[in-house]
């Protein structure tokens, strides 16, 4: 018990800086009913979709975030037509083509979570340039979940601990809050503080379970491509606006 507080207060220690969160995580959804009402094919919401991407990173940057996590492709998203999960797998590689050279002049460290054994070759070849390219940024933490699936993350967290276990490294007694997390893909990123979901969905969608203990959320009825930086702000100005406790007593009130 007393472990598992002292996990969650250093997570969360410098969560609430000025109010500004170090962490947002965006579910960016919404892309197909916004071509669908303009009479134009679901990739083209795709499309427009990576052009809110760029404009939210750069914002995001001006904002001070310290990480921003874009939900693209989650491990369920194989189920959607195959043209349709190959154009999304097109747009990956020709996002990080085309932007990779911007985000590494911009100081971002690039970091991919998501189940890369599955994906084409080219693409986790991709990724890891992303990756050892800018692992030395630190201006800003720009964090892809692709082929992601938070049950997924933690049911491998809980094999490579058994198996940590099992070969003797590790005392199953002493795995604490602190040991899961370190296992999961998420490990040395702080938790969400903030978790926008646009087109109006509520729901989690299997978007880091885990790490959501304590995150505020935000469901905002704008579809991705139409999402803009003064949304981000207003989700920001909500978000200052609020009482975290974390199980504890107001920090408002008692002041
Ligand atoms: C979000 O938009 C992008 C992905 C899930 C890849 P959707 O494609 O889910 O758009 P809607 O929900 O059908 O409108
Ligand atoms: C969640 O959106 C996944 C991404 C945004 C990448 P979905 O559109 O796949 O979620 P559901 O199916 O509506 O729950
Ligand atoms: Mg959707």
């Amino acid at each position: 018990m007393t472990v598992g507080t002292s996990a969650l207060i250093e997570q969360t220690a410098d969560a609430n800086r000025g109010g500004r969160p170090t962490h947002v995580a965006i579910i960016m959804d919404g892309n197909g009913r916004w071509a669908r009402s303009r009479g134009l094919p679901r990739t083209e919401g795709h499309r427009r979709g990576v052009q809110t991407v760029r404009d939210i990173i750069r914002h995001a940057g001006q904002r001070g975030i310290g990480y921003l996590t874009l939900f693209s492709f989650s491990s369920e998203n194989w189920s959607r037509p195959a043209e349709e999960v190959h154009d999304l797998l097109m747009l990956l590689r020709m996002f990080i083509r085309k932007d990779l050279a911007d985000l590494h002049r911009a100081g971002i460290r690039v970091r991919v979570i998501g189940e890369r054994r599955s994906l084409p070759a080219d693409i986790a070849a991709l990724i890891a340039e992303a990756e050892t390219m800018t692992a030395g940024n630190d201006r800003m933490t720009l964090v892809v979940a692709f082929n992601y699936g938070s049950r997924g993350e933690i049911a491998e967290a809980v094999r490579s601990l058994a198996a940590e276990v099992a070969a003797g490294r590790l005392d199953a007694g002493s795995i604490d809050e602190k040991t899961v997390a370190r296992h999961l893909m998420t490990a040395g990123i702080p938790d969400p503080d903030l978790i926008i979901r646009t087109s109006g969905e509520q729901r989690l969608s299997n978007f880091l379970l885990w790490q959501a203990a304590y995150s505020e959320f935000a469901f905002v009825p704008t579809l991705w491509p139409d999402f803009k930086p003064e949304d981000f702000d207003r989700v920001l100005d909500d978000f200052r606006a609020r009482d975290r406790r974390f199980g504890g007593l107001s920090a408002k009130a008692g002041a």
